[in-house]
């Protein structure tokens, strides 16, 4: 029986087309997602798009136009936008969705309410709409958001209250004791320490004449529901959580939330809150990435070095762009963003390394074996062996930037044969032709071995690297069990060389780097 793996991204908020930091989420998701069924899990990711709020309303008022029509042309931004980096998600759930999404938050809702958890108070204070948030004094600098250098609103009207703060002993508990395991570890003793100074409780809704777009609160439709509290929801409302049917039994808690920092405090603190009040099974873990800096300062709208990730992927190419957010931005920890690091990056691991690797064995297989596949059973280095265990010890800590370091020492262990073995002095020798044979015999299922490694990473051109050996369909856990079994490249007679560069150098006319500095 297939066991039984799940995943979740943060629901973008479709205020914006996507940007590079939802680009890494999405990818570090989607990079768990096809290891894991890589190895022969049954996957599920969840994925989709945050849709109620003031930030949305105020950009439709903004825009001019009305808000159904904003998140639906955003909406549809962010679908295409993971359609190009082949994003593999089974739902794309949408909080506006009345069919799905509300019927749960209802659900959540009323069993806080039975729980004597829900209570209405007046409140009066600060809300940053960009933050959807709400704010006290200290949270401030000048009397501004920090994230957004914006004034809060000043807020006073009568509101419904989740009691978070009765919870925040018992989710530091949950927290020290890893029973919810946050990733990495650093960014679990931040939000143990604010628990421990006690949670407060939650505004969890808004009176409608001030915000009528969200969910009305059940019951009293004369308030509509906090936006965080109907998008936390999201995880389970897709799981079919109304009517606790097959999809929340099986994928139901969730192995891994991928998020960012800054909403941690939603994830580990609000979210935890209301599952424990609503007696739902919590999340086994949360990782948490970093932010994305433009060349080491913030990157935003008005200082115009916002990077586009489907320009970025247009101009460079997907998989390239995928292997730059996995490979380079550090799991957990801010990342930086440039051309100048993107390019040297692409064509000294991808180009210069891997690509210069499968296409030499692929030419030497050409030149000196005519395409045939010498039919010997070669065992590979035993360093093979090592490097998949380094890489499966990675997936299983969720760093993947270590796992495609695994997949490069695979790169790096290649190019050494052949410059040890130099295959080109073989050929001349006739009496060497056995050794050459077995040696391109043994290069070649390297090549297989890289191919499988690749494909989280880059599956597009892993497929590729596959499709010389006609196994391109068969990135897959039965070809991954023939390929340990060392069976896989029995099935191949001969390989092809295609003429399509795997990863073309970054040369200086396509160069942007002079285009920033
Ligand atoms: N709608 C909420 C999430 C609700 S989840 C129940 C939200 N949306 S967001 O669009 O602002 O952010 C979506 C995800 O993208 C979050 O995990 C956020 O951390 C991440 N990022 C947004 N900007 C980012 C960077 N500049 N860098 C890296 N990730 C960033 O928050």
């Amino acid at each position: 029986m297939p066991h039984p793996f799940s995943l979740s991204t943060a629901i973008a908020y479709v205020n914006g087309p996507p940007h590079i930091g939802h680009a890494l989420e999405f990818v570090e998701a989607d990079c768990l997602a096809r290891y894991h069924r890589m190895i022969g899990d049954e996957v599920y990711f969840l994925t989709g798009t945050d849709e109620h709020g003031s930030k949305i309303v105020q950009t439709a008022e903004k825009l001019g136009i009305g808000v159904r029509e904003l998140v639906d042309m955003n909406a549809e931004k962010f679908r295409t936008m993971m359609a190009q980096y082949r994003i593999s998600y089974d739902q794309f759930i949408r909080t506006s969705d009345q069919k799905i999404h509300w019927p749960a938050v209802e659900k959540i809702w009323k069993k806080m309410v039975e729980k004597g958890d829900i209570y209405k108070d007046e409140y009066k204070g600060l809300y940053c709409v960009g933050c959807e948030e709400y704010k006290v004094e200290k949270d401030l600098v000048d009397g501004k958001c920090p994230s957004h250098d914006k004034a809060p609103e000043e807020v006073e009207q009568v509101n419904y209250f989740f009691r978070l703060s009765k919870y925040s002993d018992q989710i530091a508990e949950i927290l020290k004791s890893q029973q919810v395991k946050i990733l990495p570890n650093f960014r679990a003793n931040e939000i143990i320490a604010l628990c421990e100074r006690g949670l407060e409780d939650v505004s969890f809704s808004r009176p409608n004449e001030q915000l009528s777009w969200g969910v009305p609160v059940p019951g009293d439709e004369s308030q509509t529901m906090y936006v965080w509290c109907d998008a936390l929801t999201n995880y389970i409302s897709a799981l079919d959580y109304a009517n606790e049917g097959e999809l929340f039994r099986k994928f139901w808690p969730v192995d891994c939330h991928v998020i960012g920092k800054d909403i941690l405090r939603f994830h580990a603190g609000v979210w935890i809150g209301m599952l424990l009040s609503a007696e739902i099974p919590l999340p086994k873990a949360e990782l948490v990435h970093g932010w994305i800096h433009f060349e080491g300062g913030r990157m935003s709208k008005s200082m115009g070095n916002v990077v586009d990730p489907v320009d970025l992927a247009q101009h460079y190419g997907v998989d390239a762009s995928r292997y730059y957010l996995l490979a380079e931005i550090p799991v957990g920890q801010d990342g930086n963003f440039s051309y100048e690091l993107f390019e040297n990056k692409i064509n000294a691991d991808l180009a210069n390394n891997l690509g210069n690797f499968v296409n030499r064995v692929l030419s030497m297989t050409e030149r000196y074996l005519n395409d045939v596949v010498p039919p010997h059973k070669q065992d590979i280095p035993s360093e093979v062996d090592d490097l998949w265990q380094d890489y499966h010890e990675a997936f299983v800590e969720y760093d993947h930037q270590k796992a495609a370091q695994a997949m490069i020492g695979l790169v790096n262990l290649g190019n050494k044969l052949i410059d040890d073995a130099k295959p080109w002095a073989m050929a001349k020798n006739e009496n060497q032709s056995e050794d050459l044979r077995q040696v391109l015999r043994r290069l070649l299922k390297m090549v297989l071995h890289l191919a499988f490694m690749l494909s989280p990473f880059c599956p597009e051109k892993a497929e590729q690297i596959a499709a010389s050996f006609d196994l391109d369909d068969q990135l897959d856990a039965t070809g991954l069990e023939k390929l340990q079994q060392n069976t896989l490249l029995d099935q191949v007679k001969q390989v092809k060389k295609t003429n399509v560069v795997l990863f073309a150098r970054i040369e200086p006319e396509k160069s942007k780097v002079h285009q920033t500095s």
